[in-house]
């Protein structure tokens, strides 16, 4: 490899009590590289993911954000190098609506001592602005005045990617970004996975989905228990491998 890897985690180790979530990972993902990880139930995919995006604090091991060491630096200074992160469990606030959602953290709403017709007028852009990235993205919301709490899991699942989509230039991760999808809104995230590709933003795609992992991923890692146990070239070829690796079949063993 020529460039720099966009993001470095080296052997990462976390533990919460008494079980090994993660036991001494590592990976590397280039601008433009579309890497999935695969794994069963429990295998430590969202563990890894909340590292890298710097809410979980690693017992040890190092994460490398282009080219600087953000370990410890927490969730704001990752977001900060341009990472964006949508969580399996759907970080999204259920009393906001999907536009407030969209810019929570970004102020653009500016502070509550604006004068109300100046706060209304962000909200605005900030509504149009939202109604323009879904309507890029073909998202479409019934209403979108109305808060998430109110929308399907499909829906939220929606705004959340499409707000990654929307605010990320370095690196995207996705927890299982389509469990709540049907088949067209699936093959829309898909879609969206390979225009971020082709804008050179690197990708971190946690799936269950082999089919979905074969349709858009260059590598796919495999963790079982907390232990990264294979790598390779997702294709139909090494389906039967993957798998293998996967459900810890006799003859595959930690990397
Ligand atoms: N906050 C937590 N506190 C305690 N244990 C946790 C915590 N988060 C994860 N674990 C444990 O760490 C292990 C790895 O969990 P993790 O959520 O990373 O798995 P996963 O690969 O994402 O699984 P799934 O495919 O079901 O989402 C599991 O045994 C889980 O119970
Ligand atoms: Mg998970």
């Amino acid at each position: 490899m020529t460039e720099r890897p966009v993001l470095q985690v080296h052997e990462a180790s976390k533990r919460f009590g008494a079980v090994v979530a993660l036991d001494g990972v590592s990976l590397h993902v280039a601008r433009g590289e579309v890497l999935a990880l695969l794994g069963d139930n429990g295998a430590g995919k969202s563990t890894l993911v909340k590292a890298i995006s710097g809410v979980h604090r690693l017992d040890s091991g190092s994460i490398v954000l282009d080219g600087e060491d953000v370990t410890d630096a927490g969730a704001m200074a990752v977001r900060a190098h341009g990472v964006e992160t949508v969580y399996q469990d759907l970080a999204l606030f259920d009393n906001l609506d999907p536009a407030a959602n969209f810019f929570a953290g970004r102020e653009l709403a500016g502070p509550s001592w604006l004068p109300r017709g100046l706060r209304f007028m962000r909200h605005r852009q900030m509504a149009d602005r939202t109604r323009e990235l879904l309507e890029r993205l073909q998202v479409s919301l019934p209403d979108l005045d109305a808060t998430v709490a109110l929308m399907s899991g499909g829906q939220r699942q929606a705004v959340a990617v499409a707000r990654a989509v929307a605010f990320s230039s370095t690196l995207v991760i996705l927890d299982e970004p389509t469990a709540a999808l049907g088949l067209r809104e699936s093959a829309r995230v898909l879609d969206l996975v390979r225009r971020l590709k082709e804008s050179g933003v690197a990708v971190v795609l946690v799936s269950h989905s082999m089919d979905h992992v074969m349709a858009v991923a260059d590598r796919a890692l495999v963790l079982r228990r907390g232990r990264a146990v294979g790598e390779t070239v997702p294709t139909a070829d090494n389906h039967a491998q993957l798998v293998a690796w996967i459900v810890g079949a006799a003859g595959s063993r930690p990397l």
